[in-house]
Parts: structure tokens; C-alpha cells; sequence
């Protein structure tokens, strides 16, 4: 048989993903299941995205530009304005999802045995990422101790090495919900200048910072125009996941002209779904005030819940949709399966996303689970309560 390649084979498979067909199972076998492992939000699309796509009277479905329509880009650009994020339409290519701007970025700046030093737990996807260009994923510990804030910059400093070529955080942090300060943001951009490397930030969750905090974006931070590369993306700021809809943002003329060709070699973004997220960005404040208040309410719900059980240590997001927690057993990897194969409280469970995979440091992060709080309340204490239950009985 011909063989598959050694990249191909160190591809990571997804820790949210690879328990699915004990889900699927679970679920056969009569079970309902809580989905906490998956970002997937159950909020609305605004109306106005859905409507633009009912009203649509294309004859050809064409490709677009490689690096997206101007008018929608320039629609981005005025968005970012009123964030306070000064930026041209020529300084943004649209993308495929966040990922693939991720794709563009790891491709335009690294080569192969290039290192990336990225604080763990990150998302799980940048191991992937790193596999396909290559690039070594070198982390930096942030504890759960301290709500996962930014490690000290000094811990960054020791891991930098002539192969280094950038720093990623993602801001507010998926999966620790932990929103960096500007100060945080201040010292990370000094590092960069001061080693000359690139600063990625995932800034995908933008529009979630909670309890009156505000997001600070390296986009802001001035002097780092040629370091500063920003992922973006619909699908979660208006819950638009199956669009398929992100973007690459930068300052730097060559990082844009280097993805562009990368752009290029794929063609184009999904015209369809950039018509809906040029509507999008009308969404009236409103829209957000509601899904913020709502997030926050989970949030507090479920913290307060999981603080309630013995030997359980949860950081408090101030961010995104997700907490870290950790529990008094030794691996839930085998927690989370057991969860779906053996465990039941009235027929329900649950589903949780192992934290190893969150991390790239070796047998760091077992005894942790990422729960993503994309339900309604009464579905999250319910889940918290199943949680409880699990614990009084599981055995390593
Ligand atoms: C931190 C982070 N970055 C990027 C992505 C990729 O999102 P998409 O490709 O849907 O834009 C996700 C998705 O969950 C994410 O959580």
C-alpha cells in the first residue's frame, strides 16, 4: 500500500472532536447528552445576515476576489474604526474562517523547523496548524492559579532562540477565557520589537470582554506595524460558524502580499457567505448588549456551580465562552469517555473536552476539562450537577 506522509500521520486529531462517536454511541443507546465540549454557540444569526441570503438574486455564483470583495472589506475597515483599530480595506484578506487565516499567517511568515512560542493551554487547532507548515509549537506555561493571565514576559525571553519567528495569543483566550490587559498587550509588543519577530493575535472573540473590561488589540498598539499580524472571523461574533467567513489583518505590506499568494492559490472566499457577513456588520449594538448579557449570566452561573463542588478549582473567564476547570482525578481524557459510556443521572450526560489537548507541554493539563457554556442556564446547572454526581463515583 503507499504510504501516507510522517506530516500527515503527526497530524493531532481534535480533542473536541475525537470523542464524537462515543457521543454518537450514547446517544443510540438512548442517552441525551449536555454539549459542553464544542464552541459551537446556540445564540441567533442576526436577521439581517439570514435576510440578505434569502434575497439574493445572483445569476452566476462566481468566485470572488482572492483576497475578498473590496466593498466587503472595506466594510470590515469601518468596523474596525469604531473599534478603535485604524486599518485600510489593503490591509485585510478575507479568508476562509479564522483558520485558514491562521493557514495564511504560520505560511507567509515561517519554514519548516521554525518556532512559534505560543502560552498554553491554547486552542487546540494551533498544533494542527504548526504540524501542516512544519513549525514547532514552543510553549509557555500559564497556570490556572492565576486565571491563565500572561505568563512573565522573562519566561518568554528564555524560550526565544534564532529559529524563533513569532508569538501567538489569542485575546480573549479560548480556552481559558482569560481577556489580556493593555499592559499585557504593552509588554508582549516590546519583546517582539525588542527580537524582531511577528505578534499573532486570535482575536476572534473580540466582542466578548465582560464585567465593564474592554478588549485592547495589538492593532492599537502603535510601533508595531510591521510585527502585528490579527486573525479574525463571523463565526463567533455573530454566530455565523457554518459561513466559513475570517480574515488576516495586517500592517506589514509584505505579510498581505505573501498571504495574497496564498489567497490566490485557493482562489477565493465563499462569495455567498460574504454577502451574508457584509450584512452582518449592520447588526444593530443591541444585538450584542443582549448576547454579552446573556454569556455573562452563564458564566456566572456555571462558576458559581462548579465552585460548589469538592475539589474542583475553576478560573473565572473574563472573556470568550469557556473555563478551564479542574477536577480531582487523574485523567479526563478516560473521564470524559466514561462520562459518555458508563455514566447517567435520569438518562442525561455529558460531554467535555479533555484540557491535554489544549496543551503541548506532555501529561500537563490531564486532570483539566475545557467546558465550552454555550447552553442556557438550566441546561448548564444541570450539566454541573451530572459533573457532581460523575465525581462522587468515577475511579482511575
Ligand atoms: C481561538 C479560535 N481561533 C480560531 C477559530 C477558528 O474559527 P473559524 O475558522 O470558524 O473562524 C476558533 C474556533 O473555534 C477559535 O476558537
Amino acid at each position: 500500500m503507499p504510504a501516507i506522509s510522517k506530516k500527515g500521520q503527526l497530524m493531532p486529531q481534535s480533542p473536541i472532536r475525537k470523542l464524537v462517536p462515543f457521543a454518537e454511541e450514547a446517544v443510540k443507546n438512548g442517552k441525551s447528552i449536555y454539549y459542553l465540549n464544542i464552541g459551537q454557540p446556540d445564540i441567533k444569526t442576526p436577521q439581517i445576515a439570514l435576510d440578505a441570503i434569502k434575497s439574493i438574486s445572483l445569476e452566476v455564483l462566481a468566485y470572488s476576489r482572492s483576497e475578498g470583495s473590496e466593498q466587503y472589506r472595506k466594510k470590515i475597515a469601518n468596523y474596525y474604526a469604531k473599534n478603535d483599530i485604524q486599518v485600510s480595506h489593503e490591509d485585510i484578506i478575507v479568508t476562509t474562517g479564522g483558520s485558514e487565516a491562521l493557514l495564511f499567517a504560520f505560511g507567509s511568515i515561517m519554514d519548516v523547523d521554525d518556532e512559534i512560542i505560543i502560552p498554553e493551554p491554547f486552542y487546540a487547532n494551533y498544533n494542527g496548524f504548526s504540524t501542516s507548515s512544519g513549525v514547532k509549537v514552543v510553549p509557555v506555561n500559564s497556570k490556572i492559579e492565576d486565571n491563565f493571565a500572561l505568563p512573565p514576559i522573562e519566561e518568554f525571553e528564555k524560550l526565544i532562540t534564532p529559529r524563533t519567528k513569532a508569538i501567538l495569543i489569542c485575546n480573549p483566550g479560548n480556552p481559558t477565557g482569560y481577556l489580556y490587559s493593555k499592559e499585557e498587550i504593552k509588554k508582549l509588543a516590546a519583546i517582539v520589537k525588542k527580537h524582531d519577530l511577528f505578534l499573532i493575535a486570535d482575536e476572534v472573540y473580540r466582542e466578548f470582554a465582560y464585567d465593564g473590561n474592554t478588549h485592547y488589540s495589538i492593532m492599537q498598539e502603535e510601533g508595531l506595524e510591521e510585527n502585528a499580524i490579527m486573525i479574525d472571523s463571523v463565526s463567533k461574533r455573530y454566530s455565523m460558524c457554518g459561513a466559513r467567513i475570517g480574515c488576516l489583518v495586517s500592517k506589514n505590506k509584505e505579510v498581505i502580499q505573501t498571504a495574497l499568494k496564498f489567497a490566490q492559490a485557493r482562489l477565493s472566499p465563499p462569495t455567498l457567505a460574504q454577502i451574508a457577513s457584509e450584512a452582518a456588520l449592520d447588526t444593530p449594538q443591541s444585538y450584542f448588549d443582549d448576547v454579552i448579557e446573556e454569556y455573562v449570566e452563564r458564566r456566572n452561573v456555571l462558576i458559581s456551580e462548579l465552585q460548589k463542588i469538592e475539589g474542583v478549582q475553576v478560573a473565572t473567564p473574563k472573556g470568550a465562552f469557556y473555563c478551564i476547570a479542574q477536577l480531582p482525578i487523574k485523567n479526563s481524557d478516560a473521564f470524559a469517555q466514561w462520562l459518555l459510556e458508563e455514566f447517567e443521572v435520569d438518562g442525561e450526560t455529558v460531554m467535555v473536552a479533555p484540557a491535554g489537548g489544549f496543551y503541548s507541554t506532555p501529561g500537563v493539563g490531564l486532570n483539566q476539562i475545557r467546558i465550552a457554556y454555550v447552553l442556557k442556564k438550566e441546561s448548564l446547572i444541570k450539566a454541573v450537577q451530572i459533573i457532581k454526581e460523575a465525581l462522587k463515583v468515577y475511579k482511575d
